[in-house]
């Protein structure tokens, strides 16, 4: 395992292609445009500066680490020296079959295809190729530098071999991964998406507002961030789109995403990426309840 490809160059493949180029593995950026890829690389830059800052890197080190990464805006020539390709397209199954279709027929037959969908099935992508047992789920969780899991998803004809050579290769990145079968959501999402629904549902019927529901779970059950800035750091269409897949997966009404979350969906309030969600992100350093729940008799 030497030439890695990273397929996709926003916030899950930059976080992507930074670890395995400072792991020590030539890697392959590849998407659309240079654009694209000016701005993965930027961000790569940006956050090995936060580790040179930190002491956690040299800054010989952040260079060597920028030199193995190789932008390239054609897959197939992307592909051709792979022994790994981790896709991280936008999350549309369209999209990952034909990509999936277009690495099968470009990449080396020995070369592995894993992808970081967090919701969508590995065994439906396997079937697109004419290798369904080289092709895996990696799911990285944001940010990739600093979270520890990797789950591995096996899908229903991936061989014990390939989950062995992706567990072994997530150990040498420095993370801890977990080896899942493919379900709907698989473990992180079947389990983070319904506490996420709950607390907006929480909000919507009026129990608690957003800084509360937030505090009760940071504070008490010693989370990193609330649910609430969670779904927003996630992106509310992505928790949206997670929960419909949970929701048909399973056929249980338990999954129904909260009507309150689909409002803002459908209002263009997405968190983080759009300034605005259940917080207002206009001073990054000061965060704000968005001001819709700041007049807490609207809310239930
Ligand atoms: N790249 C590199 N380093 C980064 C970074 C990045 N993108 N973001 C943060 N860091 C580093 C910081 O430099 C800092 O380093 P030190 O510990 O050495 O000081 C450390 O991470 C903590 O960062 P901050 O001090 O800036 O802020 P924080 O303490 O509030 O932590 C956080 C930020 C790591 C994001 C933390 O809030 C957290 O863990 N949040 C929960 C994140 C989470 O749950 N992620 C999973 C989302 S679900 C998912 O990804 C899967 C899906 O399918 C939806």
């Amino acid at each position: 395992m030497k030439n890695i490809t990273v397929i996709g160059s926003g916030t899950m493949g930059n976080g992507i292609a930074h670890v395995f180029a400072q792991t020590g593995y030539d890697v392959t950026l590849v998407d659309i445009s240079k654009e694209a890829l000016d701005r993965g690389l930027k961000t790569i830059a940006k956050n090995l500066d936060r580790q040179v800052a930190k002491g956690s890197l040299t800054e010989a080190d952040k260079t060597a680490t920028l030199a193995r990464i190789n932008p390239v805006t054609d897959l197939a020539a992307g592909v051709t020296h792979a022994d790994l390709v981790v896709e991280a397209a936008t999350e549309n199954v369209d999209l990952k079959l034909k990509i999936f279709r277009d690495m099968d027929a470009a990449a080396p037959a020995h070369c592995i295809l894993a992808s970081n969908t967090s919701s969508i099935s590995i065994t439906r992508i396997a079937a697109v190729t004419k290798r369904p047992e080289q092709v895996i789920g990696m799911h990285f969780m944001n940010p990739v530098p600093v979270m520890k899991l990797v789950e591995v998803i096996r899908g229903y004809n991936t061989t014990d071999a390939i989950t062995g050579t992706i567990m072994d290769l997530s150990k040498k990145l420095g993370k801890v991964p977990v080896e899942v079968n493919d379900y709907p959501g698989f473990v992180a999402n079947k389990i983070l998406m319904p506490m996420i629904n709950e607390a907006i549902i929480t909000l919507h019927e009026g129990t608690a507002g957003v800084e509360e529901i937030d505090t009760v779970m940071k504070l008490g059950m010693a989370h990193p961030m609330g649910p609430l800035r969670l779904a927003d750091f996630i992106g509310l269409d992505v928790c949206l789109y997670i929960l419909r897949v949970l929701q048909e997966g399973f056929g249980n009404p338990k999954y129904a995403p909260c009507p309150l979350l689909v409002n803002m969906v459908q209002a263009g309030h997405l968190g983080d990426k759009t300034g605005k969600g259940f917080y207002e992100y206009t001073d990054p350093k000061n965060l704000v309840v968005a001001e819709r729940f700041r007049k807490k008799e609207l809310i239930g």
